[in-house]
Parts: structure tokens; C-alpha cells; sequence
């Protein structure tokens, strides 16, 4: 596991384009994506970049149950707006929000992603330590599944929504097993509301409690902050 720490977002989200850019060039063609707020800054500058992903395929982490691709908070139209419009891929995954069976939906990102095996992930991570939408108490073990939504989760974003009531209660997610087959993890964590959850992940806890601490033990995962040691460390 490798930390680096920023004492500007400016040079964290420079340093995360050079990481992309690098791992594609040394001849990655599978990207899985993620949203959030923490990934509008590195699509922006991705975006100003002369990166060509025409050859390559992505897989988005997660989408909510209910939103249409055309909805402006579904994960789909989120990455349309600060990616794909600019920096289009060969083809782009994403779990269809409004699949009629669920269990179909879950089963076909599976196999998609199992025929496709990542070459990178990049991940966010909520403040109670998930990734992707996997929820604490999510099983090391699992693959792309349905999930209900924490009331925290939909608290952290009901931001992007109109009311807390207009936010998903239930999402797809790739499960953490189907991100740690990823051959490199990149996962950004920024703004103190993620210091709590970083130092659990960083003190190498190792518990179903803290999902994004299953990391520890991937053999290819770089860390970027902006968050410094406290001074008691
Ligand atoms: C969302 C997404 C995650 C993301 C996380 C953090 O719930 N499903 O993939 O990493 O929240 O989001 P933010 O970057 O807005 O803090």
C-alpha cells in the first residue's frame, strides 16, 4: 500500500492523471470508474489532457436503482457529463438503474466484468469506509449485488439531489471482491470529512466493518490525500 500525501488538491488530482495516464500508456485497456464528488476535479483535468481511451473499456462501480441513464444524479449521466463527452471509451459499462430483474442485471455486470478484467480501479470512499456502495458489513467475498442504502450514504448525497427524500434507497454495486481482482487500485480520499475512515484504513485494520480497509492486503493500491499527519501522530 503506498501513501502519498498532498498539501494541495491541485497537485494530488495532477499526480492522479499522471498515474493514469501512465498506467494506460504501459498498456491498460480495462478502467473501472468512479463518482462522486472527489472525481469531478480529476475529470476535469483528465478532460484537458490529449489521453485517447477510444481502445479502451470501462465499468463504472455502481448506479442507483431507479434512475434512468438520462436522469442528471444517475451515476450514468454523471459520467457522460464529466468524462465520456469529452474522453469517450470503446464501449462503458455502467449497471442499468432501471433493470427490470435485478438479479439478471447483477449476474450480467458480473460475467461482463469477469470477461474484462480490470487493469485499474479507481475508487472514492464514503465516510463510513465504503467503496463503491458497498456498505459496512458487506462480505470480503462478494460480487456485483444490490444494496440498501445507508441513511449516512444518502445523507452524504442527498447534496447532489434536490431533498434527501428524492435520493435512492437502494443502488447496484460491483462487490469488493469484483474491485479487488482489479490489477491496480487508485483510491483518492480528500477533504477532512475522510480523515476518520482514512486512518482506520491506514492503522490496517482489517474488518468487514470498514469495507475500504479490505485494500490493505491488494498488492497494487496507491493511496492520494490532501489530509496531513496529525500533530500527535
Ligand atoms: C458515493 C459513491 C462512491 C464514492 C463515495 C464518496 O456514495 N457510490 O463511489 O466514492 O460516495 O463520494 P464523494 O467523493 O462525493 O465524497
Amino acid at each position: 500500500m503506498r501513501l502519498e500525501r498532498f498539501a494541495s488538491k491541485e497537485d494530488l488530482y495532477a499526480r492522479a492523471v499522471d498515474i493514469i495516464v501512465s498506467t494506460k500508456n504501459e498498456g491498460a485497456t480495462t478502467f473501472g470508474l468512479a463518482t462522486g464528488g472527489t472525481m469531478e476535479p480529476l475529470y476535469s483535468k483528465i478532460c484537458e489532457t490529449d489521453i485517447d481511451f477510444t481502445n479502451c473499456i470501462s465499468f463504472n462501480l455502481d448506479e442507483y436503482v431507479g434512475l434512468s441513464a438520462k436522469h442528471e444524479q444517475s451515476y450514468a449521466y454523471y459520467m457522460y457529463k464529466h468524462l465520456f463527452h469529452n474522453k469517450p471509451f470503446k464501449e462503458s459499462y455502467l449497471p442499468n438503474g432501471l433493470a427490470h430483474n435485478p438479479a439478471e442485471e447483477m449476474a450480467s455486470y458480473e460475467s461482463l466484468l469477469q470477461q474484462h478484467p480490470l487493469d485499474f480501479q479507481l475508487l472514492g470512499i464514503g465516510q463510513n469506509g465504503h467503496i463503491g456502495f458497498n456498505e459496512p458489513g458487506t462480505s470480503f467475498d462478494s460480487l456485483t449485488h444490490l444494496v440498501t442504502l445507508e441513511e449516512s450514504t444518502r445523507q452524504a448525497n442527498a447534496r447532489f439531489f434536490d431533498s434527501i427524500d428524492d435520493v435512492p434507497t437502494q443502488a447496484f454495486t460491483m462487490g469488493i471482491q469484483s474491485i479487488m481482482r482489479a490489477k491496480c487500485i487508485l483510491l483518492i480520499a480528500v477533504g477532512e470529512a475522510k480523515r476518520d475512515v482514512l486512518e482506520r484504513v491506514l492503522a490496517s485494520e482489517y474488518t468487514e466493518d470498514v469495507p475500504a480497509s479490505v485494500l490493505t492486503k491488494h498488492p497494487n493500491i496507491i493511496i492520494l490525500t490532501d489530509l496531513q499527519k496529525e500533530e500527535n501522530e
